[in-house]
C-alpha cells in the first residue's frame, strides 16, 4: 500500500507539472495534431493572431490588401470557362433562388433557421455564399466560417466537393478539421469540422475569437454533440454580437429551433425532388412473387429460430402490446428468413434476424434484372449486417457478377479511396449498390440512387439510466427518418422505394427520433461542461432543447468521481482536465496517462486506438469457428482480449517489416485495414501527448516497462474500472457477474468465452450491451490485488475510503480471497498510517 500511496502522490506531482507545463501553451490549442504537417494553427489567419500586428493601423491595411488578392482570385475562376459550368450548375440547385433572402437575413439577424430537403445546397451552397459575400465586400481576409458536420465522414466529402466548386485544392480558402486528421491552411477561411472539433475549440477559445460565422449543420438529428454546441452558442451570443449563428436542418421542425432562440427568423429552401413511389410490404410481395416456403416444410434449424422467436415476441408484447397487435392484424404472410415465417410472432418481433437477408436479395434481384437503370441504396441497420449481406450477395451468380453489379458498403469510418468510389457513377451496364446506414439519409447525397430499399431499423444506442447500461438495439425508425429514406430515390429522376414492412407498422413510427441527449451515457460530456467552466451540470444541462433525466446525469457525475475526474464537490481534477483535453472517452484516456506515467506505453497505445477505431479481428460468418481459435492464439494464456489486441498489431508490425502484412492478416482473420487505422491513430496518440507534455520526446523512455505483462494489466484495469466483474468457475461452466447486472454473458469472439476456467477471480471489461442478455466485449482478467490497487480512485476520500468503496463490492460478491487480500493490505494501511 505505501506503493500505492506513492504512485498515487507520484501521480498527483505529474499531472499538475504537466499541467503546468501545457499552461504555457494555452494560446495554441491542445488539439494541434501533427498530421504529416498539413494543419496550421486553429482560428482565424495568423495574421489576426500576430501581436505586434494587433492593434495596429498597418494590420488593418495588410488584411485589405490581401482581400482584394483573395478578390481577385475568385473573380478569375469565375470568369473561366471550368467556373463558369460549375456555377452554371450552383444555379440550378433550389437554393440558389434564396441566396439574397438567405444573405439579407444573416446580415440583420444574429440567428437564422434554415430548412430545407436534403440536395438542395444547403450544406454546399450556404456556407460559400456566405463566403463568397465576404470576399466579394473585400473582407475575404478577416473572415472567418465554420461549419459542422455531425460525422467525419461528410465534414470531408463536403470540403472537398466546395473546394472544387471554388476551382481549388483542399486547404486553401476551404479546409476541413475532423477528430486527429485535418487540411487547413494559412489561408483558410471556411472550415468543415465536426462538432466535436468545435466544442474541443471551444475548451481553450471560450469566445471563438476571431470566427464570423459558426453554420451548425443536420441539427435535426438532434445529435448530443449538436444539443450541447446549441447550448453553449446560447450563451455565446450576447457576448460576441457580431457573430452569425446559422442553423440548418433538412425537415421543418425549424420551430423548434427557432423558439428556442427566442424566436429567430426561419428561411425554408423549397426543393426540388422528383416523385418517388412507395412499396410497403404487402405492394412487394405481390410485386416480386416472393414465394413462402410452406410451413411444414421448414426445416429443424427454422423450426427453432421460430420458437426463439415466439419466446422473444412473449417478452416483446407485454412491453410494445400496442405496435404488436396492429402489426398482428395487418400481414400475417411474411418470410423474413427464408424458412416461411408465417407466425404472427414474426412480425411482432421484428428483429434484424427476421429481417431476411434471403429477402432482401430477392428484392435486389428482382430490381437488377427486372427494372429500369439506376443505383440502389440499401438501408440497413448496423455495419455487422451490412458485412454479412455484403458477403452473401458476393456469392450469389447475379449480384455478385462484377460485370454487372457494383456492390458497395459505406460506413462512418471507412477510407476514403473507398468512399469516393460511392458517389461515382459506374460504368455503363454497371448497377450501383450501396448498403448504408442511416448515414445515408440526410449528410451525403449520392446523385445517381433511383432506387431505396428500406429495411425500417437503425440501431440506435439507447441508454437505460435504472441499470447505468448503454442498449444497442435496432429500432424502427422515425416517419421523418422514412421520409427522408424515401427522398434519396428522387435526386435525378422519378424513383422508388421499397419499405421492407408493412404500411401500418409506419403509421405506428414516431414522427421524430428521441434526441441522443436523451438516450447514451453523459460522462464524456459532463466532463466538458466542467471543462468549459459551464457551471453546475445538472443546471446547464437543464438549458438543453430536452433536457436529459436526473439519473442519468447523476451517474455520469457519480462515474466521473469514481474514476477520479472530479473531486467530491465536483471540481475538475487534474486528472480531469488532462482527460478532457484528450479526443477519447475518459477512461481511454484514463489508460494513456497511466500508460505514459508507468512507461509501458506501445501497448497501452494499440488498446486505445484498437477499442476506439474498431475491432481487428474479423468474424466471418461462415468461418465463425476458425476465425476465433485464430485469435484465442493470441492470448495464449493471458485470458485478454486487450492483451490479445497487442500481440495481433505486434505481429502484424513484423510481419509488415518483412513485407508479409497481407498474408499474416488473411492467415489471421484480421482487417489490415482497421490495424493501418490503429497505427495511424497510435501515432496521434503519441504526438498529442507529446504535444500536451504528458511524455519525453525519447518513445525509449516511454516504454521501459512495455514488455511486462502484469503491468500493462494493471493499467487496463485502471482504466476499465469499474468496469468489473466476478468469474465463478463451475465444474462445467463459469458464472460471470456484475453488481448492477446479475449473470452477464461474453461476446463468443472474446478469448475468455468457451475456455474451461479462467484462473483470475475478476474480469475488467471495456463496454456492456444489453441486447436481450447483457453481453460483455472486450476482457482481461486480474487478480484481487491488481483490483485493489489499481481498480478506482485512491484520492476519493483517503486510503480508507477506497478501501471502503472496494469493499462494497467485496460484500457484494462475497469473495473470501478478495476478502483476505483486503484484510492484509488494510492492516498494512493501518500500521502505515501508525508508523506516519
Ligand atoms: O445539404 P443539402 O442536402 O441541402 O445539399 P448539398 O449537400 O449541399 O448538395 C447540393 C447538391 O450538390 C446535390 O444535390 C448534388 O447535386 C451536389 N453535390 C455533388 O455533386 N457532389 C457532392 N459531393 C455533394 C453535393
Ligand atoms: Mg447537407
Amino acid at each position: 500500500f505505501g506503493l500505492q500511496r506513492e504512485v498515487d502522490l507520484h501521480l498527483r506531482s505529474f499531472l499538475s507539472q504537466k499541467a503546468r507545463k501545457s499552461d504555457n501553451f494555452s494560446d495554441k490549442s491542445p488539439l494541434r495534431t501533427s498530421s504529416g504537417g498539413k494543419l496550421a494553427s486553429d482560428g482565424g489567419s495568423d495574421m489576426q493572431r500576430d501581436p505586434f500586428m494587433q492593434n495596429s493601423a498597418v494590420m488593418d491595411r495588410v488584411l485589405h490588401r490581401r482581400s482584394l488578392q483573395i478578390r481577385n482570385k475568385q473573380q478569375e475562376w469565375q470568369e473561366s470557362p471550368e467556373g463558369l459550368k460549375m456555377l452554371e450548375f450552383r444555379k440550378s440547385l433550389p437554393a440558389y433562388k434564396e441566396r439574397d433572402a438567405l444573405l439579407n437575413t444573416i446580415s440583420q439577424n444574429q440567428v437564422l433557421v434554415v430548412s430545407g430537403e436534403t440536395g438542395c445546397g444547403k450544406t454546399t451552397q450556404l456556407p460559400q455564399y456566405i463566403l463568397e459575400s465576404e470576399i466579394e465586400a473585400a473582407r475575404g481576409a478577416s473572415c472567418s466560417i465554420i461549419c459542422t458536420q455531425p460525422r467525419r465522414i461528410s465534414a470531408m466529402a463536403v470540403s472537398e466537393r466546395v473546394a472544387a466548386e471554388r476551382g481549388e485544392n483542399l486547404g486553401e480558402s476551404v479546409g476541413y478539421k475532423v477528430r486527429l486528421e485535418g487540411m487547413k491552411g494559412r489561408d483558410t477561411r471556411l472550415l468543415f469540422c465536426t462538432t466535436g472539433i468545435l466544442l474541443r475549440r471551444l475548451l481553450v477559445d471560450r469566445d471563438l475569437k476571431g470566427v464570423t460565422h459558426v453554420i451548425v449543420d443536420e441539427i435535426h438529428e438532434r445529435g448530443m454533440n449538436e444539443d450541447f454546441l446549441l447550448i453553449v452558442l446560447k450563451d455565446l451570443l450576447p457576448r460576441r454580437p457580431d457573430l452569425r449563428l446559422i442553423l440548418m436542418s433538412a425537415t421543418l421542425n425549424a420551430e423548434l429551433f427557432s423558439s428556442y432562440f427566442g424566436g429567430a427568423p426561419t428561411i425554408h429552401i423549397p426543393g426540388f425532388t422528383y416523385p418517388v413511389r412507395a412499396y410497403f410490404l404487402e405492394n412487394i410481395l405481390e410485386m416480386t412473387g416472393y414465394r413462402l416456403t410452406p410451413f411444414n416444410q421448414i426445416d429443424d434449424y427454422g423450426q427453432e429460430k421460430i420458437w426463439k422467436m415466439q419466446k422473444q415476441a412473449q417478452t416483446f408484447k407485454k412491453r410494445k402490446s400496442q405496435i404488436v397487435s396492429v402489426v398482428e392484424d395487418a400481414v400475417e404472410a411474411a418470410d423474413y428468413r427464408g424458412y416461411g415465417l408465417r407466425t404472427r410472432e414474426s412480425l411482432a418481433c421484428w428483429n434484424p434476424d427476421s429481417i431476411g437477408f434471403n429477402f432482401i436479395q430477392h428484392v435486389l434481384c428482382h430490381i437488377v434484372s427486372k427494372e429500369r437503370p439506376g443505383g440502389i441504396l440499401v438501408f440497413m441497420t448496423g455495419w455487422d449486417d451490412i458485412n454479412s449481406l455484403k458477403d452473401q450477395l458476393l456469392a450469389h451468380p447475379l449480384l455478385g457478377d462484377p460485370s454487372k453489379v457494383l456492390l458497395l458498403a459505406c460506413h462512418g469510418s471507412m477510407p476514403s479511396s473507398e468512399q469516393r468510389l460511392i458517389f461515382e457513377k459506374p460504368e455503363d451496364g454497371v448497377r450501383k449498390i450501396v448498403l448504408a446506414t442511416n448515414m445515408a439519409e440526410t449528410s451525403i447525397t449520392i446523385n445517381d440512387v433511383v432506387f431505396v430499399v428500406d429495411c425500417g431499423k437503425a440501431k440506435e444506442t439507447s441508454y437505460d439510466a435504472l441499470n447505468n447500461t448503454p442498449c444497442l438495439l435496432p429500432s424502427w425508425i422515425s416517419k421523418a427518418s422514412a421520409r427522408q429514406r424515401r427522398g434519396r430515390a428522387g435526386r435525378v429522376q422519378p424513383g422508388e422505394c421499397y419499405h421492407l414492412y408493412p404500411r401500418c407498422v409506419y403509421d405506428t413510427f414516431a414522427d421524430y427520433q428521441l434526441p441522443e441527449l436523451l438516450r447514451t451515457p453523459l460522462q464524456s460530456l459532463c466532463l466538458q461542461i466542467k471543462s468549459l467552466e459551464l457551471g453546475g451540470i445538472t443546471k446547464f444541462l437543464s438549458r438543453a432543447l430536452q433536457p436529459p433525466e436526473l439519473l442519468s446525469v447523476q451517474n455520469a457525475v457519480e462515474y466521473l468521481k469514481i474514476i477520479g475526474a472530479l473531486d467530491e464537490n465536483e471540481n475538475l481534477t487534474v486528472l480531469g482536465r488532462n482527460l478532457s483535453m484528450l479526443p477519447v472517452e475518459p477512461k481511454l484516456g484514463k489508460m494513456l496517462i497511466l500508460g505514459a506515467i508507468f512507461n509501458c506505453l506501445d501497448p497501452v497505445m494499440t488498446i486505445v486506438a484498437g477499442l476506439s477505431v474498431r475491432d481487428p479481428f474479423l468474424t466471418p460468418f461462415d468461418k465463425k469457428d476458425l476465425a476465433e481459435s485464430a485469435k484465442a492464439q493470441f492470448s495464449g494464456r493471458e485470458h485478454s482480449d486487450h492483451l490479445a489486441l497487442v500481440r495481433a498489431y505486434e505481429g502484424w508490425k513484423e510481419a509488415e517489416r518483412q513485407q508479409s502484412g497481407y498474408e499474416y492478416c488473411w492467415k489471421n482473420f484480421l482487417s489490415a485495414q482497421t490495424l493501418k487505422a490503429i497505427d495511424s491513430l497510435r501515432k496521434q496518440f503519441f504526438y498529442l501527448l507529446k504535444d500536451s507534455s504528458l511524455i519525453d520526446q525519447n518513445i525509449e523512455n516511454c516504454n521501459t516497462w512495455s514488455h511486462d505483462e502484469h503491468l500493462v494489466r494493471s493499467v487496463i484495469c485502471a482504466g476499465l474500472f469499474p468496469g468489473i466483474c466476478s468469474v465463478v468457475n463451475k465444474e462445467k461452466s463459469i458464472a460471470l457477474k456484475t453488481m448492477e447486472d446479475g449473470l452477464v454473458l461474453l461476446y463468443s469472439n472474446s478469448v475468455n468465452a468457451g475456455v474451461p476456467k479462467i484462473p483470475y477471480p475478476w474480469l475488467v471489461f471495456n463496454e456492456k450491451v444489453k441486447v436481450n442478455a447483457v453481453f460483455l466485449r472486450d476482457s482481461t482478467g486480474v487478480s484481487d490485488s491488481v483490483l485493489l490497487l489499481f481498480g478506482g480512485n485512491i484520492s476519493r476520500g483517503g486510503l480508507d475510503g477506497h478501501l471502503k468503496m472496494l469493499g462494497g463490492y467485496l460484500e457484494f460478491f462475497m469473495n473470501p480471497s478478495l476478502a483476505n487480500t483486503y484484510l492484509s493490505l488494510k492492516r498494512e494501511l493501518e500500521e502505515l498510517i501508525q508508523k506516519k
